[in-house]
């Protein structure tokens, strides 16, 4: 479909995207989408799951090594769950990483590797929402379905200077990106406004002088693009407390536990430690003589704010087994810990 003004707004966004488009590893380039080559529907749908709330800088060094330790569908779907939620640490949303392989063995399982290809049959997969299915759908099978991501919705506020505040103006941003959304190249469009909103209408400070569609933005008319767009208040975040215990043994062994798949963290390895609330009780792992670290671990996630408080001690070599795991110095690698996991560690090595 067309804009009905004399601009053509998809058109123009297309020909500055043959022109300007990112190199993503993930990507097929538009002049060889042109002739035919069509992207690995595997690795549209991984970077896609990983760019859920991560920007595409933090997420290209993590889809390199997944992929080149599984390049297909099929060898993820094969992989060991502490091998996959390991290098997927530090990329946050972990319930991201166990969908992800869910998704992969019902792919594998169910559809012959095969990811399927309209956007109602890829949102019933594990993990894949409308965004993601919408994303799949036109970028893998150049299908015109509408994207609406942050980027999207900045584009179409301003483009349309749209002074309703987000989240309550999705609607009205998701029915003007739908009209835009062209029946031909829908997957280098959908691509072209992301990139658009990357690179050019920023949040702040945007390049209005170089935009390929400057001239029907209304707001840019009425300078008001700086302000777009406008976001309802947030709640303020709690702040929350906790402790974890780091010991470890004179062999350099040291004490881990495998967090239970429901709740925050789910599935990672991290610290044994308290739960996480205004006042937590101290749960040693066992009796020791204790040795609360100098300073704290702050870290911020989506709901609340974490100050973890770092208790550490020597693992006694005839400690009892029960559910936590006493990792070899050799098999333990620092960056299979979540972020705020690594950060205790790396602040207690530090002391
Ligand atoms: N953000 C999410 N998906 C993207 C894509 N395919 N290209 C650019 N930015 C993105």
């Amino acid at each position: 479909m067309r804009d009905s003004g004399e601009f053509d707004v998809s058109s123009a966004l297309l020909d500055w995207y043959d022109r300007h488009a990112r190199a993503m590893p993930w990507r097929v380039a538009p002049a060889d989408r042109a002739a035919g080559v069509m992207p690995d529907p595997y690795r549209v749908w991984l970077s896609e799951v990983m760019l859920q709330q991560t920007t595409v800088a933090a997420v290209r060094d993590y889809f390199m090594r997944f992929t080149n330790r599984w390049p297909t569908v099929q060898a993820l779907a094969a992989a060991p769950d502490d091998q996959v939620m390991g290098e997927w640490a530090g990329l946050g949303y972990y319930a991201r990483a166990r969908n992800l392989l869910k998704c992969a063995r019902v792919v594998a399982d169910d559809y012959n590797s095969q990811f399927p290809d309209t956007y109602d049959a890829l949102l019933k997969l594990p993990g894949i929402g409308p965004y993601t299915a919408a994303a799949i759908s036109a970028i893998a099978f150049d299908r015109p379905e509408t994207v609406l991501d942050g980027n999207v919705e900045r584009v179409m506020a301003r483009l349309y200077d749209i002074h309703d505040p987000l989240p309550g103006s999705k609607p009205l941003l998701k029915s003007k990106a739908t009209v835009l959304t062209p029946v031909t190249r829908p997957g280098d469009y959908a691509q072209a406004v992301m990139d658009l909103g990357a690179t050019i209408c920023t949040p702040k400070s945007p390049a209005c002088g170089i935009c390929p569609v400057r001239d029907p933005c209304a707001s840019r008319v009425a300078g008001t693009q700086a302000e777009l767009p406008r976001k309802s208040p947030k709640k303020p975040k709690p702040t929350r407390y906790g402790h974890v215990y780091i010991a470890q043994g004179d062999n350099g062994a040291l004490l881990l536990e495998r967090r239970p798949d429901k709740g925050l963290l789910g599935g990672m390895l991290g610290w044994p430690g308290s739960e996480w609330t205004d006042a937590p009780a101290e749960v040693p792992p066992f009796p020791s003589d204790w040795q609360v670290l100098p300073s704290e671990v702050r870290h911020t996630f989506t709901h609340f704010h974490l100050i973890l408080r770092i208790w550490t001690a020597t693992l006694p070599a005839d400690r009892p087994q029960d559910d936590l795991i006493i990792m070899d110095k050799h098999a333990f690698r620092p960056s299979d810990l979540p972020t705020v996991m690594r950060k205790a560690y790396d602040l207690w090595r530090s002391t």
